[in-house]
């Protein structure tokens, strides 16, 4: 079973509502109308009602039991206003711009989040990723104990040679530019929780580098290195090994020459890349080079589970980021 049917079968246990701030677009509308269809949550889509409705039909997708808000016109948009108001005053929110700010319908997204009246946000189809990421990091915030958001992709490669029968976890592909040791070491941790919650994987992390065991002297290994010591000393449960090169974490004959005596070399199934452009870079190679499904990004660390979509989404990664979004909000 594939790790998204296995997804899929958690979801439709618990239909969580998972609100879509970009209401009128047209995959979007056709990934809502599949998710009801499916059970996988209860999809509430925001965004002006007439427009939402227009498109619905010329798309031939059934709204008739969907949630549609505009932001303005709720019940809620007084009530938001206050609470990002009172949540950001600090921050140099006056009243009046928070008046503003919540007519964006990803603020007004974010906030049903915060406040309980959605599950979670899945956004992106049409926004960058920092237009989603900023409104839920100030807003939703982390996890208490967590001190970063970061993100992992799940890869599931057409043959099972690597990982755990094909599947790997890559982090951090999109959020983190430049990770310090210590933000490196909360990635992984994160990671092993996704890998174990989402995956049913037991997480096996190479902490990935240009050097392994020392082979080369850089600032840039040591804080791989670092990074490594500060995930074995928070998260002694977990299999961890660094600085490794690629090939040492996942080739078994490369792991025992270069790394003997390592638990993780030669096969693990995580991968944590050091910096942002090593991570978006390689996730992306693996994605059209060696043709694997690439399912994300899962963001990790959000106090409330909200996930991005790429802007080249399609209808099918749309009701997938919804089936994690639903599973993350029961966890
Ligand atoms: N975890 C937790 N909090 C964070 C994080 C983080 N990773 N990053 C920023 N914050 C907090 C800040 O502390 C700040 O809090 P405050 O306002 O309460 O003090 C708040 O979030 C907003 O911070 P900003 O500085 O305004 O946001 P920033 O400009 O750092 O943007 C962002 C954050 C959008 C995530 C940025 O780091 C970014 O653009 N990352 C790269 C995204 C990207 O382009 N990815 C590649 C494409 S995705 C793909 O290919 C799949």
């Amino acid at each position: 079973m594939s790790v998204m049917t296995k997804i899929w079968e958690k979801a439709k246990k618990n239909k969580k509502v998972i609100v879509l701030p970009e209401g009128s677009e047209a995959r979007t509308i056709n990934a809502a109308g599949i998710i009801k269809k499916e059970g996988l949550s209860e999809p509430l889509l925001v965004g002006k009602k007439d427009m939402i409705l227009t498109s619905a039909e010329k798309l031939n997708v059934d709204l008739s039991d969907i949630r549609i808000i505009e932001p303005v016109e709720s019940e809620y948009y007084e009530n938001y206003i206050s609470g990002f108001y009172k949540l950001r005053k600090a921050k140099g929110v006056t009243f009046e711009s928070a008046r503003e700010t919540i007519k964006d319908e990803i603020y007004f997204a974010t906030m049903m989040v915060k406040s309980g009246d959605a599950d979670g946000m899945v956004s992106g189809a049409i926004h960058s990723t920092g237009d989603l990421l900023r409104p839920a990091l100030q807003i939703i915030k982390t996890l208490p104990g967590i001190s970063i958001v970061s993100s992992s992709f799940i890869m599931e490669l057409p043959y099972k040679d690597f990982g755990e029968d094909g599947v790997l976890l890559f982090a951090d592909c999109a959020i983190n530019p430049n990770p310090s040791a210590e933000e490196l070491a909360s990635i992984a941790i994160a990671t092993a929780g996704t890998a174990k919650s989402l995956c049913s994987m037991e997480p096996r992390i190479a902490m990935l580098s240009f050097s392994t065991k020392g082979s080369a002297k850089h600032e840039l290994v040591d804080k791989v290195t670092e990074a490594t010591k500060i995930v074995m000393e928070k998260a002694p449960e977990v299999l961890v090994d660094g600085e490794l090169q690629l090939d040492a974490a996942l080739i078994k004959k490369i792991g025992e020459m270069k790394a003997p005596g390592s638990s993780v070399a030669g096969k693990a199934n995580v991968l944590i890349f050091p910096d942002l452009q090593a991570g978006n870079i390689g996730y992306k190679l693996v994605q059209r080079l060696a043709k694997a499904e690439a399912i994300g990004p899962v963001s990790q660390g959000f106090a409330k589970p909200v996930n991005d979509l790429s802007r080249g989404c399609s209808v099918t990664d749309i009701v997938n980021v919804v089936a994690i979004t639903a599973v993350q909000s029961v966890l």
